[in-house]
């Protein structure tokens, strides 16, 4: 920590706070003022050095020697001792995608890519409109839904599930396991709770071990054999403790918590922008772009992680080596200095694919495909059998606590049936 951090922080680095809900629900006028008043700051209350400015964060993205992403999200270091006891009883945490760099992070990026490029995601679009069809039949009479609850929580993680090869009876189970994980590593977890988080994530360990066991006496089509396939290719094949990682990290909890997020961020915008939903009711063809709109005003993806190797100089802060970087992509995205009239939804802007929706550079989200085929067919599904659509006027969408995402956790729609 900086020695003069607490008497130069200005007001708002004090105020700012993601593991405050309520602050998800409308962060953008402190974001707008981060921009303009002090765009790089140190935030006693993250322990980080925030950046709010597209350029700042784009410099930052660009430099990944100075500017890792090695152990950014330092997993077990808050850990209770008794957690860590139990954590080591499992296979070890090794880093996946996240948290790595340098040809570390190319050889696992292209495991995992494999199994999320455009030819697979292409092959799997039939099977996730399928699903998308299904939950949507469960509700389409019903005039009234928490469409979190009811479509944007449970489809992504279908749809992981299915392209894994999992059997989707086993999905309350797993959406456990990944939420209790993911909580432990990115939500502040009370001491007190931190072990039965662990016994939960060493089970999550324990399926995954018997998946890669099956996958590899019986390949098939699905993602993790590819992802088998793929490794077997690479000259440092991944470990059994790697692939758990990439199938419980990289897979299933990087790719349904934010694609649930978007998909109610998404609806949200569109509904609330005047004449936005009718637009494509009128003509689907518009969802793409619309779809990085919405990506790029509300942004889903809050901010991620990464920490200085040397002293630095960004925004006109000297940075010391070996402190946390908050890079703010939900601020970035709307950022007066890159967008014109950054609060307005219009897809027609000409700079509508700048925003830093899923990151830039090599870690440029590797899912992205996959969350924008769901985001068009789900969008492409309530645009031909809900064409009425609205906002309930209440209860109110509900956020929530998160340190990287941010979205509704519960979105009540309305529409006329019969
Ligand atoms: C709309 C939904 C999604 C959003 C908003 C999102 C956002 C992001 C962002 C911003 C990053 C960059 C992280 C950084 O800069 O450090 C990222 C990386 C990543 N995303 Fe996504 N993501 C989404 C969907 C998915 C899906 C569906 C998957 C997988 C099935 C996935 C897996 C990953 C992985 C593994 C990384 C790390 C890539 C790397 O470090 O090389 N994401 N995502």
């Amino acid at each position: 920590m900086p020695k003069d951090s607490h008497s130069s922080a200005p007001a708002f680095a004090h105020t700012f706070n993601p593991f405050d809900g309520e602050q998800h629900r409308d962060p953008f006028a402190l974001f707008e003022q981060m921009r303009r008043e002090q765009p790089v700051f140190w935030s006693p209350a993250l322990g980080m050095w925030v950046v709010s400015r597209h350029a700042d964060i784009c410099s930052v993205l660009r430099d990944p020697e100075r500017f890792t992403s090695l152990d950014a999200y330092a997993i077990g270091a808050e850990f209770t001792p008794e957690a860590a006891a139990r954590l080591a009883t499992g296979h070890p945490l090794t880093r996946t995608l996240l948290d790595n760099d340098g040809a570390e992070h190319a050889r696992l990026r292209r495991i995992v890519g494999s199994a999320l490029n455009g030819k697979k995601v292409e092959q799997w679009r039939p099977r996730i409109r399928a699903l998308a069809g299904e939950l949507l039949d469960a509700f389409a009479g019903a005039g009234r839904v928490d469409i979190a609850a009811a479509f944007a929580e449970p489809f992504p993680l279908r749809v992981i599930l299915d392209m894994l090869g999992v059997p989707l009876a086993d999905l309350p189970q797993i959406k456990r396991w990944s939420d209790d994980w993911f909580e432990l590593l990115f939500a502040r977890v009370p001491p007190e709770q931190q072990v039965a988080r662990v016994e939960s994530y060493l089970e999550f360990q324990r399926y995954c071990d018997r998946m890669i066991d099956a996958r590899t006496t019986s390949p098939g089509q699905d993602a993790l054999s590819e992802m088998l396939q793929a490794g077997r290719a690479e000259q440092v094949p991944p470990s059994r403790a790697e692939l758990i990682s990439l199938i419980s990290g990289a897979f299933i909890a990087a790719g349904h918590e934010t694609t649930s997020r978007m998909l109610c961020n998404t609806l949200r915008v569109l509904l609330t922008t005047p004449g936005a939903w009718a637009a494509i009711v009128a003509d689907p063809g518009r969802i793409a772009r619309d779809l990085e709109e919405a990506l790029r005003v509300e942004g889903t993806a809050l901010g991620m992680l990464r920490v200085t190797t040397a002293e630095v100089v960004l925004g006109g802060q000297t940075i010391p080596a070996g402190a946390r970087i908050y890079v703010l992509y939900a601020s970035g995205s709307r950022d007066e200095q890159q967008f014109r009239c950054p609060a307005q939804f219009d897809p027609a802007r000409a700079n509508v694919m700048d925003h830093l929706g899923f990151g830039r550079g090599a870690h440029y989200c590797v899912g992205a495909l996959l969350a924008r085929a769901q985001a068009r067919i789900a969008l492409e599904l309530f645009a031909e059998r809900l064409p009425g659509l609205r906002l309930a006027a209440e209860p109110a969408p509900v956020y929530r606590s998160h340190v990287t995402i941010r979205g509704p956790v519960s979105l009540w729609l309305e529409w006329d049936v019969g």
